[in-house]
């Protein structure tokens, strides 16, 4: 049978008007607008889309948002400055630092700079505790979306077998501490990992975030399993035309669609829930800010 394909445009879409909903509600009620900080250091093309289209999604989700962009060569003390007044600013509730940070900035630094409550991304160490020992936490972006789709698609992931392939702070670590939370039974593989076909076949569930194109074939996975592709990875696409490109993720989508019971495309699956997810994060610290009942659905 065909495998379910994961709508994660539109999922993400509904996130954003919950998202928006909330925000309404706590403009109406009491006054208050979550605000969201964006701090980007330098000109990295990529950084500055997504940057863009974080600010954009945030003032149409009817919150307050704030760009700081520094240029490349800004000294650790002044982007620490930039944070520290953030974090005093009653009208910020969310602060990110878009990463990759130039060379000569120190990112652990930088990050745990950052008020831990209003650590959106889920990177600073004390979420990171926080997290890895089930308590309320804020949960970085990419894996809160991964795991808000497998519990729409699932219901319960209650002994599930889970494997995570890639052990990125970012992604592969938090991914595995929350399926751990939802009582899956969870593998994290990595590049040392021993005979990866194998670990990847017992699966019930897979999330690929390793960044390496179509790498995860069709006949790694069990027939059935729910396959979660993270990877972004841009592909020369001569068949399209010269110096085309495409976009593909770590498995390779038709052989991996062929087995599975559900799988998330590239684009179109994970990729839109990571921002819808940031600005979930952002109502969320708002609303733990002023001690209100959080958003239903939103958290982890
Ligand atoms: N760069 C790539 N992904 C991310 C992310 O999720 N958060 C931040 N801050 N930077 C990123």
């Amino acid at each position: 049978m065909a495998a379910t394909v994961i709508d994660g445009k539109a999922f993400a879409a509904q996130v954003r008007g919950q998202v928006a909903e909330h925000v309404a509600r706590l403009k109406q009620d009491h006054g208050i607008t979550p605000g969201l900080a964006v701090v980007l250091v330098g000109e990295d093309p990529a950084s500055q889309v997504y940057v863009r289209s974080k600010g954009k999604q945030t003032v149409e989700a009817g919150m307050k948002s704030v760009e700081h962009k520094l240029d490349a060569e800004t000294s650790e003390a002044d982007l620490l400055k930039v944070i520290e007044d953030l974090n005093n600013d009653p009208s910020i509730h969310g602060i990110l630092v878009q990463l990759p940070l130039p060379k000569h900035l120190d990112e652990d630094l930088v990050i745990n700079s950052i008020a831990p409550e209003k650590d959106v991304d889920g990177f600073h160490i004390s979420n990171v505790g926080l997290l890895g020992t089930g308590q309320k936490s804020m949960v970085p972006c990419t894996p809160l979306g991964c795991l808000m789709m497998l519990r729409d698609h699932h219901g319960s992931l209650s002994g599930m077998d889970a494997v995570v392939i890639g052990r990125s702070n970012i992604v592969g670590k938090p991914m595995a501490q929350l399926l751990l939370g939802d009582s899956c039974t969870v593998t994290i593989a990595h590049s040392r990992t021993k005979d990866l076909a194998d670990v990847v076949r017992r699966a019930d569930i897979v999330v690929a975030a390793v960044g390496r194109p179509e790498m995860v074939p069709g006949d790694w996975i069990k027939p059935g399993a729910t396959v979660i592709d993270v990877g972004i990875n841009r592909l020369d696409a001569p068949e399209k035309g010269e110096g085309k490109t495409k976009l593909v993720g770590d498995v390779h989508y038709e052989s991996c669609a062929a087995a599975a019971g559900a799988i998330t495309p590239v684009p179109g699956g994970v990729g839109p829930m990571t921002i819808a997810c940031l600005l979930a994060n952002t109502v969320t610290a708002c609303c733990r800010a002023n001690g209100l009942a959080e958003p239903e659905g939103l958290t982890a």
